[in-house]
């Protein structure tokens, strides 16, 4: 069995997995939500004290699992570093105590590997849009070593533009879950939020000039009357949500007609979206492309992503021990 830890930013989370079957023998996660939810963000300092907590928790009831434990992967980047290292000293310890490999993991090819969990098979090629709150991107994995970023936001990310609106409307911490729900309960896009990068023809993302736009329009109805209406606040929901996921269809449509697609997946926390699902899904359809999607729980940061990656990237190594 391979043991996996994760704590990049405010989840504390640790997993055991099958290194034979790819069975998931143990998974847990300690979410910080709630502890940051009234600074309106996660709090590096906070998020480091808690995972110092969390994870020795979670670990100590798995204490009867050790001695199956062939080898330790964690995330190592990118993430919050003070929350990182948590993990990574925790790792180390247990690999040094146990004379096992230590294998380091990156976070974003992490949520790759979400698409395999408790799945025996690997599938490359893969086209994937990773939409989480620190990434936008669309990247390629093609084999164990060959995965490749195709492009990126120049500055906010899809989920974090989702929590940047949040906070605007005082809808607390995470924002994304909150903001799709709102968007939900209204029956119009009223606002008429400017696409982002409409005339760049690269396939890059931006997500600060909306989250501008977005701003610019509260503060308008907020002269008109200081606390928002709840009708507004689902339509301003709405129409930034409408937009964003404009963007990103704008951009996978130009990337589909670049590429022949016979795989593409979404995976990272905001592809728990079901709007951004929907549309993806229609491009797929017509694109005549399979659509992979992560099960729900793993679309958000998770030791069991970690623990699948490891093994997929590091065979050799693993089926040796
Ligand atoms: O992958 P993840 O757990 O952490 C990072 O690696 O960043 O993603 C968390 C992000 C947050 O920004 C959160 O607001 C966003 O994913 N998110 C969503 C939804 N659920 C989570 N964004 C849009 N719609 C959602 N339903
Ligand atoms: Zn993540």
């Amino acid at each position: 069995m391979i043991l996996s830890i994760e704590s990049s930013c405010d989840d504390s989370s640790v997993a055991v997995t099958s290194i034979k079957t790819k069975q998931l023998i143990f998974h847990k996660k300690i979410s910080q939500e709630e502890q940051h939810n009234k600074y309106e963000g996660v709090v590096p300092e906070l998020a480091s004290r808690l995972h110092a907590q969390n994870l020795p928790q979670i670990l100590k009831s798995i204490t009867h699992l050790l001695p199956s434990i062939k080898a330790v992967a964690v995330t190592t980047s990118p993430g919050l570093k003070v929350s990182l290292i948590q993990g990574i000293t925790m790792a180390k310890a247990i690999a040094i105590t146990l004379n096992i490999p230590y294998i380091p993991i990156n976070h974003l090819t992490g949520h790759i590997f979400s698409l395999f969990i408790e799945k025996e098979k690997t599938i490359y090629p893969m086209h994937i849009l990773l939409a989480s709150g620190g990434h936008t991107q669309i990247m390629q994995i093609h084999s164990q070593t060959d995965i490749k970023t195709i492009s990126k936001t120049l500055d906010d990310s899809f989920g974090e533009s989702f929590d940047k609106v949040a906070k605007m409307l005082g809808l607390g911490y995470p924002g994304g879950a909150t903001v799709e729900k709102y968007a939900k309960q209204s029956t119009q896009i009223k606002y008429n939020f400017t696409v982002p990068m409409l005339r760049n023809k690269s396939l890059n993302f931006s997500y600060s000039g909306l989250k501008q736009g977005v701003k610019v329009q509260i503060e308008k109805l907020k002269q008109e009357n200081e606390k928002l209406t709840k009708t507004q606040i689902q339509d301003i929901c709405a129409s930034f949500q409408f937009t964003a996921i404009k963007h990103i269809e704008k951009r996978l449509t130009a990337y589909f007609s670049q590429n022949k697609i016979q795989d593409f997946a979404i995976v990272g926390g905001a592809s728990a979206n079901k709007s951004l699902r929907q549309s993806i899904e229609k491009i797929c359809k017509t694109q005549n492309t399979k659509l992979h999607l992560c099960n729900l729980q793993y679309c958000s940061d998770n030791a069991a992503m970690i623990g699948r990656a490891a093994i997929a990237l590091h065979d050799d190594l693993l089926s040796s021990l």
